[in-house]
């Protein structure tokens, strides 16, 4: 009797000492497979984002270059950038989005790139800051001209 005592006790001691690392084992591997999972997908919104941008960027229309100023600078909102023409027939593009703090930058005609929020200035030829409290220069973008049209590179 007390053997089989003690069998009983003992396998219903393995039996839980077992269950339980099965359990933990099984909540761990599904943390880390969910983990797993989350890093796989996280990464694949970017590039599926990038890679809409690309599709529609791969010759996406961002201005007429008649609505480009020269010595000015047309800010394309929806795109987030802003294109400027500092000579005539010469356009260049940057990133729209103020390095000082994030404002968008305004469609100008006096000669630079403004922001409205704390008034610093940007070149229209390189996209560096003139006069800040900016001190970092705006993004290029990649562009092409196709005859009026200005189209993301
Ligand atoms: Fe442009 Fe501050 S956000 S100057």
């Amino acid at each position: 009797m007390t053997a089989i005592n003690r069998r009983r006790a003992l396998s219903g001691t393995a039996a839980i000492a077992v269950g339980v690392p099965v359990l933990a084992a099984c909540s761990d591997d599904s943390a880390a497979s969910d983990a797993a999972g989350s890093e796989t997908s996280e990464p694949s919104p970017e590039p599926t984002s990038d890679g809409t941008e690309t599709q529609s960027g791969g010759g996406e229309a961002l201005a007429s270059a008649a609505d480009v100023p020269v010595g000015g600078c047309l800010v394309v909102a929806g795109a987030k950038v802003v294109v400027t023409q500092p000579t005539e027939g010469d356009f260049k593009a940057f990133s729209a989005v103020c390095t000082h703090q994030g404002c968008l930058v305004e469609t100008s005609s006096d000669g630079e790139i403004p922001c409205p929020c704390h008034a610093s200035r940007f070149s229209l030829e390189d996209g560096s800051p003139t006069s800040g409290p900016a001190t970092a220069a705006l993004a290029a973008v990649e562009i092409t001209v196709d005859g009026d049209s200005i189209l993301r590179a």
